[in-house]
């Protein structure tokens, strides 16, 4: 198998799974100490960006990142932990998903922060979109991930053709 044969050849979901730690500093957080949104969603989209890039091995851009929800609140000092995987690939593009832990390294407990879903596109360095190697699912959750992702992209084009058209 040539070299170019070899990046195009599928690849299970493990080899995409990445982690992202990160401490909550005083410049991460608003007056009352709790960590910023927006803050978070960078967090999420570097997460997320870690998985694509692993996967697909190039260069990528996030096309969208679906809703998200901030379930409990995170402070100053807290410790977050950031689990990215590829869902589902499509042609250029592929779905990861991101889930956010607030760990209490004091009481030796983690709380589910937010879920996100991105959709990363594949690119060269003259941003042509590129074809992405298809993801393995290997265990019930990752088959699992991969059915609904396929639901989610549906609803997502849906979604995205109804914005644009209002926007006329
Ligand atoms: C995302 C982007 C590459 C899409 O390019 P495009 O030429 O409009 O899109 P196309 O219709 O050719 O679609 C290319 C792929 O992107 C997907 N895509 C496009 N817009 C999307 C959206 N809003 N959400 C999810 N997927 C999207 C398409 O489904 C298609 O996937 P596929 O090849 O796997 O079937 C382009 O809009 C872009 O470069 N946006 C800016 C990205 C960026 O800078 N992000 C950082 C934040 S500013």
């Amino acid at each position: 198998m040539t070299e170019k044969a070899d990046l195009q050849a599928p690849r299970p979901v493990r080899d995409s799974q990445s982690e992202m730690n990160e401490i909550v500093l005083p410049n991460d957080a608003n007056p009352l100490g709790a960590l910023l949104g927006g803050r978070l969603m960078h967090w999420i989209d570097l997460a997320g960006a870690l998985a694509a890039h692993r996967h697909s091995r190039q260069y990528v851009v996030t096309a969208s990142i679906d809703h998200m929800d901030f379930l409990v609140p995170v402070h100053v000092g807290d410790l977050i932990i950031l689990r990215s995987s590829v869902n589902r690939v499509f042609h250029t593009s592929m779905e990861v998903g991101v889930k956010v832990w607030v760990e209490n390294y004091h009481k030796d407990i983690c709380k589910h922060v937010s879920s996100a879903y991105l959709t990363f596109v594949a690119i060269d360095s003259e941003a042509r979109h590129l074809q992405v190697p298809a993801v393995i699912p290997g265990t019930d959750e990752e088959r699992r991930r991969y059915e609904d992702a396929g639901r989610r992209r549906e609803i997502r084009r849906a979604n995205f053709e109804r914005r644009r058209k209002n926007a006329l």
